[in-house]
């Protein structure tokens, strides 16, 4: 059971870009259009500055775990891989920040063995709480981590897709093993986060950028339950509700957290939920912070503050 608050803090879809030094055969595949989609846009819509201002307001405040779900790459090369574990350490050490992975971080079968190398710590399960099949297989998932009531469930829909898709996918297993994590946090009555990159509800993207087994997977929440599903890569935010089996589930999108973008809808933001036991379930608080579209002038931020709703109530009771 939560004994006080606990922080969460929300980042996603950094897309930092690295292509110095990389040989040209790294760019016969996908990677050839990635890397043309940062030269017509992405170079001038994502400045990697707006994540360091967003960090800058991190490291003042430092939640009990930062939560990152996704495309922290452009291109999946290895040098991005190293430029981004710079970034995570100044986020913070690897047992308070948590990493799932994005399409963009699994673009090419290689990237795979960079994204293990690199962010291994940072992905990682809690000791423990591995679930079944992890020890042989690597790249199991959903991957668990569990603090002062919380349960974050980790899952990837990460898979090399062909040119032209940004698809993702789950696949029966990780399905199968999710409903198994849920059954026994709900019990445990724990507050269940689940991570995954894609959005999970119908017409949030168009189908080459669509979880390939959404449906399958909201069958699965409605039946097991969350309390809160958090999710990158549309690059915009949205709020929505699934029905769960005792209330309705928030399913919250964030927009990229380096996106410069005069559209608020679009622009980066520090999201900090606080989550609170009251009444027999919780109460969860929402803060976002965001900066001031560039232009001249020093960064400013704004923020404002919003709420999950009602009481969500705990299942276990
Ligand atoms: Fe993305
Ligand atoms: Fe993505």
């Amino acid at each position: 059971m939560l004994q006080a608050e606990f922080q969460l803090a929300h980042l996603t879809d950094f897309h930092l870009f690295q292509s110095a030094g990389a040989p040209w055969r790294a760019f016969l595949n996908k990677r050839s259009l990635s890397y043309l989609s940062w030269r017509l846009r992405r170079g001038r819509t994502n400045p990697p500055a707006v994540l360091t201002g967003l960090l800058d307001g991190l490291s003042s405040r430092m939640p009990d775990h930062v939560v990152i779900t996704g495309d922290l790459t452009h291109m999946g090369l290895p040098d991005e891989f190293r430029r981004t574990r710079r970034v995570l350490e100044r986020i913070g050490p690897p047992d308070r920040v948590f990493v799932i992975p994005g399409n963009h971080d699994a673009l090419v079968a290689s990237s795979r063995q960079y994204l293990r190398r690199a962010w291994d710590d940072y992905m990682a399960a809690d000791p423990g709480l591995r679930e079944e099949g992890a020890a042989s297989d690597p790249d199991t998932y959903p991957r668990v981590r569990e603090q002062n009531g919380v349960a974050l469930i980790g899952l990837s829909s990460a898979v090399p897709t062909l040119p032209f898709s940004a698809a993702g996918r789950l696949g029966h297993d990780q399905r199968r093993r999710l409903a198994d994590v849920l059954t026994r946090t709900g019990r445990q009555g724990l507050f269940r986060v689940v991570l995954v990159h894609h959005p999970i509800l119908r017409g949030q993207v168009r189908m080459r950028k669509s979880l390939r087994d959404a449906g399958e997977l909201r069958a699965l929440l409605r039946r097991h339950g969350a309390e809160l599903v958090l999710h990158g890569h549309a690059h915009r935010h949205s709020r929505e509700r699934l029905n769960g089996p005792a209330a309705p589930i928030p399913v919250i999108g964030l927009p990229s957290s380096t996106a410069d973008h005069a559209d608020p809808d679009k622009g980066a933001c520090l999201r900090i939920f606080s989550i609170v036991s009251q009444d027999g379930g919780w109460r969860v608080g929402v803060r976002d912070t965001r900066p001031n579209h560039s232009g001249t002038g020093p960064q400013a931020f704004s923020s404002s503050a919003w709420s999950l709703g009602d009481v969500l109530p705990n299942i276990s009771k």
